[in-house]
């Protein structure tokens, strides 16, 4: 092995499920002089982070952090807070994710109840509230805001109006692909903990997860019996991110920070609104424009997800091959189905610095560059 060759990486369009590329400003934050993670000057960093998240989630009360970890470590992180052995949890299944909370939320020693949908669509909410009347000892309501494995968006506002403010159930929201690209506003929608990640409608690098934590969430986790991993307890946490003078619970991944932070400061200085309508323009942009191309979305088109569109493989095209093509031959990442049930689809994202009417245009000009020099199977000809 040669090691006399320094690292250099090609370019590429990132336009999978994630991680959609880097901002420019996010990039260039983590060249800034590394500070200690016991600094005070870091420490101011670290409450600027803090703000700039509560605006980012609407978030004013309870406890607003990132965690040193990727989206499912936020997901975990929640679960294994949230949850104590033995405990009812309800939650929503429509993909990939929603399948991932079920198996964590076990491995913590939930008694869980799926509520189901098939491929494309949505578990809808008077189905979550039935299972909550079945299950009135449920302490936690889980749903996937945005299911990045299919494209589908949960009426998560509308969930949170329906259970309202005298049930005991936590809602826990997965904002993973929706955090800073569709409409959230945790407080409003009496969300009590939802955990996102910074690759994608973000624009940092992978390596945290901001999460949100309602003060009733706080309260339960106060008054737990089952003490919570070390790692992830959000209570020590806190007295690192907010506390002064800070106390020491792990060495923070401080570039990753710089990077967050200038990734919020963009998206408080575009506006809320102003991104989210950046991200449905350009969503909308690209899946017209692949229906017009007569190509089939998976999602059911009323709960289409802006920043991810699934498209089916037309029949007889291979699709791992166009995937293959789009990067070797056009630098453009697309994703493919994820996990063993995914029907052949391909995963198109536009998140965070991506979602622009120039990049969708960019993205459909390869994918029909490539179809028109695929060969169809014989089977479909
Ligand atoms: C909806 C959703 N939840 C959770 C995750 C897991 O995040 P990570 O891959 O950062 O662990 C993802 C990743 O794509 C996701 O899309």
């Amino acid at each position: 092995m040669t090691t006399s060759t320094a690292l250099n990486p090609p370019q590429r369009l990132l336009c999978g499920p994630g991680p959609s590329n880097v901002s420019p400003a996010a990039l260039a934050a983590m060249q800034q002089p590394m500070l200690g993670h016991l600094d005070p000057d870091l420490h101011e960093i670290l409450s600027e982070v803090v703000a700039l998240q509560r605006a980012a989630y609407r978030a004013d009360g309870g406890l607003v952090l990132p965690l040193q970890a990727t989206g499912t470590s936020g997901m975990e992180a929640g679960l294994a807070n949230l949850i104590e052995p033995g405990d009812v949890a309800i939650v929503a299944v429509c993909g990939f994710f929603g399948a991932r909370i079920v198996e964590i939320a076990r491995r913590h020693g939930a008694r869980v109840v799926e509520v189901q949908a098939e491929l494309g669509e949505h578990v809808p909410n008077d189905r979550l509230l039935e299972a909550l009347d079945r299950h009135p000892d449920a302490r936690l309501l889980a749903v996937v805001h945005a299911e990045t494995s299919t494209g589908i968006e949960h009426p998560l506002a509308e969930l949170g109006a329906e259970l309202g403010a005298d049930r005991d159930v936590l809602l826990m929201a997965d904002c993973v692909t929706s955090l800073a690209g569709v409409p959230l506003n945790f407080d409003a929608w009496r969300i009590d903990y939802g955990y996102s990640c910074t690759q994608k409608c973000l624009g940092a690098p992978p390596g945290l997860s901001p999460v949100a934590v309602s003060e009733r969430a706080l309260e339960r986790i106060r008054s737990r019996r089952a003490p919570v991993p070390f790692s992830f307890d959000l209570l020590a946490l806190e007295r690192y991110w907010t506390e002064r003078p800070a106390v020491y619970h792990h060495t923070a991944p401080i570039l990753q920070i710089y990077a967050l932070h200038e990734a919020l400061r963009e998206v408080v200085i575009e506006g809320l609104p102003e991104r989210w309508e950046r991200h449905e323009r350009a969503g909308r942009f690209l899946q017209d424009t692949l229906r017009a191309r007569d190509l089939e979305l998976l999602a059911d088109p009323e709960r289409q997800l802006a920043p991810l569109t699934a498209v089916h493989v037309p029949e007889g095209v291979d699709g791992k091959r166009v995937q293959q093509r789009m990067l070797r031959e056009h630098g453009i990442e697309i994703g493919g189905g994820l996990g063993p049930t995914a029907p052949p689809i391909w995963r198109i994202g536009l998140m965070g610095v991506n979602a622009t009417l120039e990049v969708a245009e960019r993205v459909i000009e390869a994918l029909d560059a490539v179809l028109a020099t695929e060969p169809v199977l014989a089977s479909a000809a």
